[in-house]
């Protein structure tokens, strides 16, 4: 299975996935990072002997050209599997088109609760007292694609966004890892 991932931060969802790779636990090779930005997530991917490119909105004129140069590239590495590992853009209907149903995201709330670009913070702000995180395919409403796995993750009362946050990564870099793990697994048995 050749993986592309794409991220747009620190990459502590992708080290998981390198590391997993790494020990054996994912029968893969992750074949390029790409991202939207320079970013932390980069540098992993270096280091662990992926392939990298970034894709900046800011170098297109418009959204639909950066969404098919993103496209293209990751089309390029003729990926089996192409991960959203903390990846923070929306991705056209084109780009959704071209990988599905091999486009998996994850997101660090309970879906279909507290879709989009702020699920943390939105669910703190509903006063939830139980989040997470959710491992879906990607269809082209955002965050409303077929759930593959969830791991429940509590608010405790001293939460802010940034500590919640951290705890729902703990768990979901386990949940995508595992996720990832099995979607490789089957696709060995075919
Ligand atoms: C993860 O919590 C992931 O669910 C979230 O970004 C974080 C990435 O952290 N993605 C989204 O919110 C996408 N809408 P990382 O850079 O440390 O892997």
């Amino acid at each position: 299975m050749r993986i592309v991932a794409l991220v747009s931060g620190s990459g502590t969802t992708l080290q998981a996935l390198l590391d997993a790779v790494a020990a054996g636990r994912i029968d893969a090779t992750v074949v390029a990072v790409g991202a939207d930005k320079d970013c932390h997530g980069l540098e992993r991917a270096q280091a662990a002997g992926a392939a990298t490119f970034v894709v900046e909105p800011a170098e297109h004129p418009d959204r639909p050209t950066w969404n098919r140069a993103l496209q293209e590239i990751v089309a390029g590495h003729q990926p089996d599997l192409v991960l959203l590992a903390g990846f923070m853009r929306i991705l056209d209907e084109e780009f959704v088109t071209a990988f599905a149903p091999a486009l998996i995201n994850t997101h660090p709330a309970l879906l279909p609760s507290f879709p989009g670009a702020h699920g943390v913070r939105d669910a703190l702000a509903h006063g939830v007292k139980i989040t997470g995180a959710t491992v879906h395919r990607v269809v082209p409403e955002v965050d409303a694609g077929q759930i593959l796995g969830q791991v429940a993750v509590p608010v405790l009362p001293e939460d802010d966004e940034a500590t919640l946050h951290e705890r729902i990564k703990m768990a979901e870099r386990e949940l995508f890892v595992d996720v990832v793990a099995e979607l490789c697994a089957d696709a060995d048995a075919q």
